[in-house]
């Protein structure tokens, strides 16, 4: 028998037919377990608090935080990941380290009902601690990098907040120490301070916590996707994190950044935010030998509620495919504020 001219021989189709054969021949699969859920905790409240650029995300109270671990670890999610909301903010972010702040607090509180059975992940970062919103502690502003005399101080002024590198180092060990003490099992070094990973691993194990993971937010952008985790932590920040935080235009200084935190002892790196960033999702999981995630941020959360809302966008449907967008592009594990939806998703389409 010959074939008619022109007929398709190949027909990638077939294997389309069904659910059962598209199941099959799947190639990327989400599971709870990959999922890690971000969560905000904050200090004086008597009730959860509405975020309004993040529709379904509230700031919790201690209790409604517990509540909502207890959740995470019955749905199987792969870990929670807390940021604290505290009530005083001061120049060096004094919250952070101490016992009584309210992230070290709430890490005990999750501990102690959770135990090791949820993956436990402290936001390592002074932002939501300092008055002025940065991430670090701000240089002396008569110091200015490579001034090395009056003069030269007095003829190129500093313009803009500088943050001093090596002093915020000292600050993110003591905090690295505090949540460690708090019971967090993994720290997410966020705040994109150079050598921030290996001076954070350096002083956990001299105090004997050899055992706590390190996700080193390895390739984090300074992006605009940012914006509603402003209202979540109720931020103070004025001007914006592009000094320490990566440019948006730059593929490149991703694989510097994530090969330097491998370096220094990162257990896990991250690429934030995910989706327009997937092309450096696909660049780090090739490059990196330690397992790689990506942040699904607060911007990504808000477009996809605000275009559900207005009925523009199947909201489950498109919440599974950005996730699996993100999976297939690389990403082993994902921080994303869908994470109890998408389980629960999951579940149903596997009964
Ligand atoms: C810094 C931090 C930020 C986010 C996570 N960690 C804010 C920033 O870098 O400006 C953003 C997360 C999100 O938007 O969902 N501690």
């Amino acid at each position: 028998m010959t074939t008619p001219a022109g007929f398709p021989t190949h027909r990638p189709r077939r294997l389309r037919q069904t659910p059962a054969l598209r199941r099959l021949v799947a190639q990327t699969r989400l599971h709870p377990s990959a999922l890690i859920l971000p969560v905000f905790v904050r200090e004086g409240i008597e009730a959860p608090v509405p975020i309004s650029a993040m529709p379904g995300v509230v700031q919790h109270t201690l209790d409604s935080l517990v509540v909502v671990a207890r959740r995470a670890q019955q749905a199987g999610l792969g870990g929670l990941m807390v940021f604290g909301v505290p009530s005083h903010r001061d120049a060096v972010g004094s919250g952070a380290d101490h016992p009584q702040g309210i992230l070290n607090v709430a890490l005990r509180a999750v501990r102690s009902a959770t135990g090791d059975d949820l993956v436990l992940m402290a936001d390592l970062c002074l932002d939501e601690f300092t008055d002025h919103g940065h991430c670090g502690v701000l240089a002396d502003p008569g110091r200015r990098a490579g001034a090395a005399t009056d003069d030269a101080r007095r003829r190129f002024p500093l313009r803009g907040p500088l943050i001093d590198n090596d002093a915020t180092l000292q600050r993110y060990a003591a905090m690295a120490l505090a949540q460690a003490d708090s019971g967090a099992h993994v720290l997410g070094l966020s705040g994109m301070m150079d050598g921030q990973v290996g001076y954070v691993r350096t002083a956990l194990d001299a105090a004997g916590y050899a055992d706590i993971v390190l996700l080193a937010y390895a390739a984090k952008y300074a992006s605009g996707f940012y914006g509603p985790f402003r209202e979540a932590v109720g931020a103070t920040l004025r001007g914006d994190r592009t000094t320490y935080q990566q440019d948006p235009a730059n593929a490149t200084e991703a694989l510097r950044e994530v090969a330097l935190d491998i370096a220094e002892g990162a257990d896990l790196v991250m690429v934030k935010p995910a989706m327009p960033y997937l092309d450096i999702v696909r660049a780090v999981a090739h490059a990196s030998a330690v397992p790689v995630s990506a942040y699904q941020v607060s911007g990504e959360y808000a477009m996809l509620e605000a275009a559900a809302a207005n009925g523009w966008l199947d909201r489950q449907r498109v919440v599974m495919e950005s996730l699996i967008g993100i999976h297939r592009a690389g990403a082993a594990q994902i921080l994303t504020y869908h994470a109890l939806d998408a389980a629960g998703w999951l579940e149903e389409s596997r009964a």
